[in-house]
Formats: C-alpha cells, structure tokens, sequence
C-alpha cells in the first residue's frame, strides 16, 4: 500500500458518530425525504424505503466506513491504494464528480432555509395560516433571481469557510451540541402536528401502504432517498471513514449513524403529513413542500415565531454539517491526489460549484426555460436531484457492493471492520451483511436500473 500523508482524525467514536450523523442528517431528511414520499404516494414509498435503509444502505454504510478507514484516503485514492493498477479508481472519480453536483443543487435549498431564517427573523412567517398565503410566500422568495443566487452564495462561502478550517476543528464542533436539539425540536414540533385538527389522517398516509401505487420510478426514488439520506454511494462516508482510528467500533458507528438518520426522516414525516392535511395542501407538490407546509404549524403554536426562528437556524445548520461533507470529499481528493492545498482546494471547488448552482437557483420560477417542464418537463434543480441523487448514487453504491462482495473480498472487508479484535458480532450477522454485499444489494439495483430502462419509466 502506498505511504499514508499525515491526515486529520476524529476526536474519537463520539465525535466521529456526530460528524458522520452531521452528513446524513439533513435536508435530505427533512426537505427530501417527505417531497419524494408525497410523490411517491405516501406509506408505499417509506415501507420501501425503509427495507432499503436496512437491506442496502446499512451494508453499504459499513462497506464505505471499512475501505476508508483501511486506507486512510480519499474515494479514488482508496481504490488506488487497494487495487493498484486497476480501473476501479474511476468509481471514486464518479463519486467526487457527484458530490460536487449534489452540492451545486443541495446548496440551492440550504439557501432557501436561510432565506426562511431571515424571514423568521423579520416575523414574516407568524402569520401565515392557510396554503395560499404560504405558496405565496416560498414563490416570492425563491422565485427572486437575485435573492436566490445570494442566499446559496452565503451558504457556499460558509461551507468553504468549515472545510477550509479541517476536518475535527470545524465539523465536529458544530454537531455535538445542535443535533440533540434538532432532535428534540423535531419531536415538539410532531406533537403539534399530529394534534391538529385532521392530523391523523396524515399519519394513516404516512403509514398505510397503498400498494395500487407501485412503479418502477417509485422504487427508484426510495433507493436513491434511502443512498441519499445516509451520505452513501459517492464516497462520504470512505472519506470520514478514512479519518476515524483502528479503534472505533464500526458496526456501533456505522449502525447509530444509519438508525439516527432514520429516526429524523421519519420525525419530519410526522410533522409534515399531518399538518399538510389539516391545511389542504397536496402531498405531491414537489421541492417546494416542505417550506410551503411548515409555517402554516409555526402559526397555529403558541411562540410560533421563536419556534420558526429556531427551527431554521436548526435546519440550516444540519443543512451546513451536509454540505461541508459534500465539498470534503471533493476536496480530500484534490488535496490527496493533486496536491493541492485545503485552501486552494475549498476556494476554487466551491466556486466552481456557485457557477453551477446558479442554473438550480433560476429553476424554480426565475427562468422559465429552467423551470418546471423547461428540460424534458422538468426543473433544472429537480433533474439534478434525479440524476445525481437518485441515479448516481445508486449505479456507484451498486459498482462498490460489487467491489467489495467480489473483488476486495468479503474475509478483508470483515477483517477491516473488526480490526481491533473485540469487536465481533455473532458470525451469522456477519455472514448476513455479506450475502447482502454480494447478491442483494447488487441484484437489486441493477433490476431496478433494467427495469426503468426497459420500460422508460426514469423518474
Ligand atoms: N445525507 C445528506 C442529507 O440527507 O441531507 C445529503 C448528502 C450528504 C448526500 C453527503 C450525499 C453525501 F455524500
């Protein structure tokens, strides 16, 4: 293996278990997760979605964490290190190319939610009652061409700032006081809404799959949500993986990450499905869902606007602890591979990104050639989340099952994972998680990618 440079590492599991909770949980969770389930047609969409997390994501989770760690690299230098000489370097250049695309959109959306903090600020969301005024609202603030590319700016110059700073100084830090209260914030806010007035009815969508809805496009949106919302399938997790110690416990670190994830998604779904229907809104209505339901909770609460102010300053963060992974392993690559410094590195990868989030930034009203049916009926920010966020990722987490379920090997992957000896879990769970590497994973998806192409149903 080629001489490791001196990298950064986690202050230990905890810390390691917040930053990599800081990537997976964030707007993918609470502005993704319940847009694509609303599309998707409600409990049909989580149940897949949440055999996915365990059957696919959960695997995939410890696979990445594993080759990271063993090799202390970046994506393609992990690969590099492993099997020199081979083309399997490039599955991580498609990684660090898709971070870098997932970031020029996801910033978009993080932008909005500061755009939704300064409002909360201001006390413009304490009156929001019904769907109309909030529609009215999201539109007039998103669909400002100058106020869009300002705020996914602000928010990219922030996350170069975090990146630029390092690893544990910058990331970890933030997570480890905010994600417990995110969490509990999540869970006063599910009570208010699930006590609305038509409230339950949420919940019985939520919850209650209507089988009438399968497709094909279904189950890819809840693959790429389930690879999506736990950071897999580009490489994240290979590159926090690579600075966490011999000691950690990677089934415990890779398991809480992946269950707290999931506890979130749900949590946001508990808020928005319930309040969605007290308020009439239509569960498919797209990117814009979440922000159009949510004010219309502030305003029914007592403290409605302090609770808004918190929220988005909340969800803003937990947006910030995900983009700075996504620019991490772009950077990681450019500062492993080309030897460029972190600097250099933060500054010219989140300008190039800026560039390309304006395009996402216009697509939702502020040009119309870019918005809703201008590119083969789609938005562009939406089209990206497609290709990116639900294609890439799946194809890369499919080629990575395969490199570790057959060409690394199943024994140097259980190897890797219980290096420091005392950390074995009963031999039919690990033999479980392989079979799953080997066959499941593998198989599901390209059956899912067949069958979409087959039968041209792609998003
Ligand atoms: N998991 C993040 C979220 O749910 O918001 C988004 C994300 C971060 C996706 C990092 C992919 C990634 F590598």
């Amino acid at each position: 293996m080629a001489s490791t440079p001196p990298r950064g590492q986690w202050s230990g599991q905890l810390g390691f278990i917040l930053a990599a909770a800081g990537s997976a949980i964030g707007l993918g969770n609470i502005w993704r997760f319940p847009y694509s389930a609303g599309e998707g047609g409600g409990g049909l969409f989580v149940l897949i979605y949440l055999l996915f997390v365990l059957l696919i994501g959960v695997p995939v989770m410890f696979a990445e964490l594993s080759v990271g760690r063993t090799t202390h690299r970046n994506p393609v230098g992990a690969f590099k290190a492993l099997v020199p000489g081979s083309w399997w370097p490039l599955l991580g250049g498609v990684g660090v190319l898709t971070g870098f695309c997932i970031l020029a959109f996801y910033s978009v959306v993080a932008g909005w939610t500061l755009g939704y903090l300064f409002s909360s600020f201001t006390g413009m969301l304490g009156n929001i009652s019904t769907n109309e005024a909030s529609s009215a609202l999201f539109t007039s603030l998103i669909g400002n061409p100058g106020q869009a590319i300002l705020l996914t700016a602000i928010f990219m110059v922030v996350t170069v700032v975090v990146v630029r700073g390092g690893v544990s100084s910058g990331i970890e830090r933030m997570t480890t006081i905010l994600m417990p209260i995110l969490f509990v914030l999540l869970l006063v806010l599910a009570g208010r809404a699930l006590t609305l007035d038509g409230g339950i009815d949420g919940l019985v969508y939520l919850f209650k799959p209507d089988f009438s809805e399968l497709s094909m496009a279904v189950v890819m949106s809840a693959l790429g949500q389930a690879l999506f919302s736990l950071s897999l399938g580009m490489g994240a997790m290979i590159t926090y993986g690579s600075y966490l110690s011999d000691e950690a416990n990677l089934w415990k670190a890779g398991g809480s990450v992946a269950g707290f994830d999931t506890l979130i998604a749900i949590l946001s779904g508990l808020i928005i499905f319930p309040a969605l229907f007290s308020v009439g809104a239509e569960p498919t209505a797209g990117p814009g869902l979440v922000f159009v339901v949510l004010p219309t909770i502030f305003s029914s609460m007592p403290l409605g606007n302090i609770v808004a102010i918190l929220f988005f300053m909340l969800l803003t963060i937990a947006a910030l602890t995900s983009t700075v992974s996504l620019l991490e392993v772009v950077v990681s690559y450019f500062v492993d591979e080309k030897g460029w410094n972190r600097t250099r590195s933060a500054v010219t990868i989140g300008a190039g990104c800026l560039a390309l989030a304006i395009p996402s930034a216009l697509s939702q009203g502020a040009l119309p050639s870019l918005s809703s049916g201008g590119i083969f009926g789609w938005d562009f920010l939406t089209l990206n989340n497609n290709i990116w966020g639900n294609y890439s990722l799946s194809i890369g987490a499919m080629l990575f099952c395969i490199f570790v379920g057959w060409k690394w090997g199943i024994p140097k992957f259980l190897e890797a994972v219980e290096s420091a000896g005392d950390r074995r879990i009963p031999l039919p769970a690990s033999r479980f998680v392989g079979i799953l590497l080997r066959f499941v994973c593998p198989i599901a998806v390209l059956a899912t990618l067949v069958y979409i192409v087959v039968t041209g149903s792609y998003f």
